[in-house]
């Protein structure tokens, strides 16, 4: 069993990029972090994919195509959005993928991944 994790573009930016919106958490801690919580459930974050964590980025405002893939491969997701976008600009307002998704996390910073990834471990065992 596996579970997916994709990250969308410029968080490989996180720790630097603005760091009042998205915290000092590097992209590379938060995977560790999910690799260390895998690891011990003895989960993949690879191959045998039954369940996604997705931070879509920009593309959660823009991507028909990414909510297309998500649809076509039918698979459990959780977004998660580092920012609370309810509170930001009008355009990060609409969500291209919050009706597919099992759940949508946002506001929480890294914690949201963990709790996405807390999430899918439950329940994929029951
Ligand atoms: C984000 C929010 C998006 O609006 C933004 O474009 C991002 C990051 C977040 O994690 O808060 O790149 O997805």
């Amino acid at each position: 069993m596996a579970i997916l994790v994709l990250h969308g573009p410029n968080l490989n930016l996180l720790g630097t990029r603005e760091p009042g919106v998205y915290g000092s958490v590097t992209l590379a801690q938060i995977d560790e972090e999910l690799n260390g919580m895998a690891a011990e459930a003895g989960v993949a974050r690879h191959d045998d994919t039954q369940a996604i964590v997705i931070n879509p980025a920009a593309c959660t405002h823009t991507s028909v195509a990414l909510r297309d893939a998500l649809a076509a491969v039918a698979l459990p997701f959780i977004e998660v959005d580092l920012s609370n976008i309810h509170r930001r600009e009008p355009f990060r307002h609409h969500l291209y993928f919050s009706d597919l998704a099992e759940g949508v996390i946002c506001g929480l910073g890294a914690a949201g991944y963990r709790l996405a990834l807390a999430h899918l471990l439950e329940r994929t065992r029951s």
